[in-house]
């Protein structure tokens, strides 16, 4: 069985990587999972200052899903670089790492100063989130998605994946922009925004308000995006929303992605990424498929 793939220059022994944001910096799941059989880790996403992220509550449980506002609390790229990098760096599989910033600049520098360590296979830019500072979100505007993409690889050699958010109207707009941006991959989907209301105190129920929604809930919504851009646009996809059983893996490779992310997921099951590497071969056995690529985005339409 050929569990490999290729997402524009980055290589991975297999498909299954672990989102940003819900597997810490790897350490922290150090003698429970055994990360060297992942395809790749995504720590949490860094930006160039520590961050506390937003007051609580920060994650509510909903009905079908999981809200987080954390307000990205990380501890900023000079502790990154110093304390988790050369941990992660031995763990044994491809490491990716998610930054964000304010600016188009901001992207650009750190995407610069990580790509550049050893032991960094690619930068996914976190596009997700608003960009306070000029008012633009470089996720919900496929120009500016263009621009970050575009300024980020002209300004270092490490491939870039762009990590999208699904609270667009076509979301095949913006991955067009990223790919024109020269972007290696496209991420699809961050959180879906929502609203937990307490309605006997007639307050939201997170501290900022609004929040993400992830977990099984968004699985059919990450896969119409993952399925609208790639009968739309010419770049890899990693599909990313809802996994967490070898079917799903299946149903997003099948709709055109080329690898997944396992995200909430984590939190109640936290071997399902490897269980499912473990998976992956008879699952291809039952189509008679011998290695991964070849069943990626063959879907009947
Ligand atoms: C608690 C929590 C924190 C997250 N933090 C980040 C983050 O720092 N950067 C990022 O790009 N995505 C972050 N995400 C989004 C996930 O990486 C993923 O895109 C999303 O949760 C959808 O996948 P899932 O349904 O499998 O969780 C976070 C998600 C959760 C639940």
């Amino acid at each position: 069985m050929d569990l490999s793939v290729t997402l524009g220059r980055l290589q991975l022994k297999n498909p299954i990587m672990v989102a940003s944001g819900t597997f810490g910096y790897a350490r922290e799941m150090e003698g429970i999972v055994d990360v060297s059989r992942l395809g790749a880790v995504l720590p949490k996403t860094i930006t160039a200052e520590p961050r506390v992220g937003n007051a609580p509550w920060r994650t509510v449980e909903t009905s079908a899903g999981l809200l987080n506002a954390i307000g990205l609390d990380n501890d900023g790229v000079d502790a990154f670089l110093e304390h988790h990098l050369p941990y992660l760096k031995e763990v044994g599989t491809s490491i990716v790492v998610s930054v964000a910033g304010r600016t188009e600049d901001d992207f650009v520098k750190l995407a610069e100063r990580v790509g550049s360590q050893d032991g960094v296979a690619a930068v996914e830019l976190n596009l997700s989130c608003p960009n306070v500072s000029g008012g633009i979100d470089f996720g919900t505007n496929a120009e500016s998605c263009r621009k970050v993409v575009a300024a980020t690889r002209d300004r270092t050699d490490v491939p870039i994946l762009a990590k999208l958010t699904p609270n667009v109207t076509r979301i095949a707009d913006i991955a067009q922009g990223a790919a024109d941006g020269g972007a290696d991959a496209v991420c699809l989907i961050n959180t879906v925004l929502g609203i937990a209301i307490d309605w006997r105190r007639r307050k939201p129920m997170l501290g900022n308000g609004m929040g993400g929604l992830s977990g099984p809930a968004i699985k059919p919504i990450a896969l119409r995006c993952v399925y609208q851009v790639a009968t739309a646009v010419d770049i890899p996809i990693i599909g990313i929303g809802g996994i967490a059983d070898i079917d799903d893996v299946m149903e997003f490779l099948v709709a055109g992605a080329s690898a997944v992310q396992i995200g909430t997921a984590n939190y109640y099951d936290p071997t399902v990424s490897t269980r499912l590497v473990d998976q992956l071969p008879a699952a291809l056995g039952e189509i008679d498929s011998d290695s991964v690529s070849a069943f990626i985005g063959t879907l009947n339409r």
